[in-house]
Formats: C-alpha cells, sequence, structure tokens
C-alpha cells in the first residue's frame, strides 16, 4: 500500500518525522511511501502550492498523510498561489468532503484543558465538518460598491445534495458511538443553514434510531465550554466546523492533540493534524506530534484495514501522556524529537 507524504510548511514536516518513525515501527515493510512538496514550500520550489505531480501523487496513494501548510511570507501572494489553496484543493479535487474530528480527553490530559477538570473529562465527540462547500467555495472577490467603495464578498451556499451526503456521515458515525447527533447551523439567519436544517431532518427518517438534535452555532460555542460532555457527534458546514473544533482541541488539552481524517465516498482519505504550520514556533522542537501520530492511526483504521495497528498507536500515546511525558503546549518540556521517541518506547 501506497502512503502519500506530504509535510508542507512550518512544524508540518517536523510533526511528519515523528508519525513517520511510528508508522515504520508497526507497519514495517507493509507500507510504501512517496513524499511530495506542498504549499509554501511548493511554491518556493516549483511556483505552485500543489504541483501537477503532487496531485497525481496524492491521486494515486491509497492514503495521504499530511503536515501542514501556511507560511508567513506567501501572505501578499495572489490567492490561488497562497500555501492554503494546496489544502483546498486536494479536499476538492479529491472530493474528501467528510472531516472527521474527534475530540477525546485523554484522562491524563485533564489538568491541560482549558476547563476544569471535572467539566473536561467527559469530553468524547467526533465533529463531522463538511469540507467542499460553503463560504469557503463560493463566488468571491474584491469589488468597488456603487459608492466607490472598496467591498470583498464570499458567497456563502450548499445545495441539497451535499448536505445529505455529510448528514448520511453523521448520522452512522453517531450510530457507531452513542446515538445522538446534533446539527449546528444558523438557520434563525441564514438561508444556506434553513436548507442544512430542512435537508438533515429529511435525511434522520433513514435514521429513526438516532437521538438528532439541532443547535445554533454561536450556542454551540457557548455550549462547548459549559458542558462539553453533552455532544456525542456534531455535524455542520465547512466554516463553523472549522472554528468549532479548534475551540473543542482546547478543551480536550491542545489544539496540538486532535486529529482528522477527509474522507471521499469511498473511504479514500486524507489525513491531517487539526493544527497548521505554527510559523511562531517552527524550527524550534516545540511541536506537539500527538495529532499527527493519531492521524496516522485513523488512516491506517479508515483507510488502510489495519484496525489492529490503529489500536496499537492510540494505547503507546495513551502510555506516553500517562508516563508524564509533555511538550510545552501541554506545559511540559519534552521536544517533538523526545515526544517521538516516548511513542516509540511504549510501543
Ligand atoms: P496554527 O494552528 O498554526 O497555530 C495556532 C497556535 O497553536 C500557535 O500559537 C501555534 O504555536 C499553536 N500550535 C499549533 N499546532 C501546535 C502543535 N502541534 N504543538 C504545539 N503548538 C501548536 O494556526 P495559525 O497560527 O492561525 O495559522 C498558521 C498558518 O497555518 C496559517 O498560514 C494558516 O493558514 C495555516 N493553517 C493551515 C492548516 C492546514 O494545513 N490544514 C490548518 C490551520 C492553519
Ligand atoms: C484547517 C485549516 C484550513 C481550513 C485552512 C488552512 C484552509 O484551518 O484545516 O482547519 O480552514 O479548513
Ligand atoms: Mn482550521
Amino acid at each position: 500500500m501506497l502512503v502519500a507524504l506530504l509535510p508542507g510548511d512550518g512544524i508540518g514536516p517536523e510533526v511528519i518525522v515523528q508519525a513517520k518513525r511510528v508508522l515504520d515501527a508497526v507497519c514495517g515493510d507493509a507500507l510504501r511511501y512517496e513524499e511530495a512538496p506542498v504549499g509554501g514550500a511548493a511554491h518556493k520550489a516549483e511556483g505552485h502550492p500543489l504541483p501537477p505531480a503532487t496531485l497525481d501523487l496524492a491521486r494515486r496513494a491509497d492514503a495521504i498523510l499530511f503536515g501542514a501548510v501556511g507560511d508567513p511570507d506567501c501572505d501578499g501572494l495572489e490567492r490561488h498561489l497562497r500555501p492554503e489553496q494546496a489544502i483546498l484543493g486536494l479536499r476538492k479535487e479529491l472530493t474528501l468532503f467528510a472531516n472527521l474530528r474527534p475530540a477525546t480527553l485523554f484522562p491524563e490530559l485533564a489538568d491541560a484543558s482549558a476547563l476544569r477538570p471535572e467539566v473536561a473529562k467527559a469530553i468524547d465527540m467526533v465533529i463531522v465538518r463538511e469540507l467542499n462547500g460553503d463560504v469557503y467555495f463560493g463566488e468571491k472577490g474584491m469589488r468597488t460598491s456603487a459608492s466607490g467603495r472598496r467591498q470583498g464578498y464570499d458567497v456563502m451556499s450548499y445545495d441539497e445534495d451535499e448536505v445529505a451526503r455529510i448528514a448520511h456521515v453523521g448520522f452512522q458515525t453517531a450510530r457507531a458511538r452513542r446515538g445522538k447527533l446534533c446539527s449546528v447551523d444558523k438557520a434563525n439567519v441564514l438561508e444556506t443553514s434553513q436548507l442544512w436544517r430542512d435537508v438533515v431532518i429529511e435525511v434522520a427518517a433513514d435514521y429513526p434510531d438516532i437521538e438528532l438534535s439541532h443547535m445554533y452555532v454561536d450556542n454551540a460555542a457557548m455550549q462547548l465550554v459549559r458542558n462539553p460532555g453533552q455532544f456525542d457527534v456534531i455535524v455542520t458546514g465547512n466554516l463553523f466546523g472549522d472554528i468549532l473544533s479548534d475551540q473543542a482541541s482546547m478543551c480536550a488539552g491542545s489544539i496540538g492533540m486532535l486529529p482528522s481524517a477527509s474522507l471521499d465516498a469511498d473511504q479514500k482519505g486524507l489525513y491531517e493534524p487539526i493544527h497548521g504550520s505554527a510559523p511562531d514556533i517552527a524550527g524550534q522542537g516545540k511541536a506537539n506530534p500527538l495529532a499527527t501520530i493519531l492521524s496516522a492511526a485513523m488512516m491506517l483504521r479508515y483507510s488502510l484495514g489495519k484496525a489492529a495497528e490503529a489500536d496499537r498507536i492510540e494505547a503507546a500515546v495513551a502510555k506516553a501522556l500517562a508516563a508524564g511525558h509533555r511538550t510545552a503546549d501541554l506545559g511540559g518540556s519534552v521536544t517533538t524529537e523526545q515526544m517521538g521517541d516516548a511513542v516509540l518506547a511504549a510501543l
């Protein structure tokens, strides 16, 4: 099986190295790897954030392990050349519409949570984020208004098929867990969200065993810190899911802990930590590699049929945390590589 390694920018390469060490320890020769540049690194080397050869590798591979993209030096580039376009392009080109972002509190990290430990310890949810539509992919631009002012615009829209296919993923994810699905929208204000809610209710007819609720996104942001234990599965749009998952990560200890899977209809997937390239700590050995190591475990489970190996990695991460290893984001002083060492030792 071929794994595409796309390290990207900033801390991306640093965390990918550790995930690769863990994969080597668990899978040995069962996996082959090919690496390609992506993001700002690809723009510097080849003039485009998602070069054709990188996209081709992503298409050929059985699964993709992605670090992060984003480089402040690229902020002045035209938007279509910026590093972030690489991850958006991969998600769109490969129809990776279902982004699963599990947020679970490792009990050892109760003190690292931004919430009180007794509130944090109940966190065990999956955010199912739609990844191919919404304001991300609508018409956008800069124009001059009738009164001569500069105006920026980004059109938010979903069509019913896009909502229905992610709703099915939400219901099925809930069915495999505690049977509760909360659909998050802003239907009190947005037409996009009204359609979202209508379609989710229609799809619910196929899942009478699932307890469906609806919540406005502002309330959801509040409930996530008030009582995160109430959530089993959240299904939501691209933008709301982006924001709520960063928030959920801090409830679960750190943004450096949350993995993700971005899947198409056939479980082909791209796996990446939810965090970005963290330019503020890049090159300093401070990055927490566990989100990427846990993403590699998701890759084994969802795309490569290696559930036992995935279980081993997750257990080793828990053991490394139980042994007291903490990177700076978790209040410790262990380096990126030492955290990798700790997971390997636990394995
Ligand atoms: P970020 O997630 O990169 O960093 C936010 C904060 O969290 C920073 O203080 C950073 O040091 C910290 N952090 C992030 N990951 C960490 C880790 N593994 N260990 C310890 N600390 C960690 O978000 P940002 O600063 O808003 O964005 C930086 C760049 O990354 C931007 O160019 C942005 O567009 C990009 N980005 C890319 C992705 C992606 O590739 N999928 C995701 C988010 C942001
Ligand atoms: C993420 C990131 C991306 C997003 C950016 C870099 C395009 O924030 O993967 O969460 O907004 O989806
Ligand atoms: Mn994000």
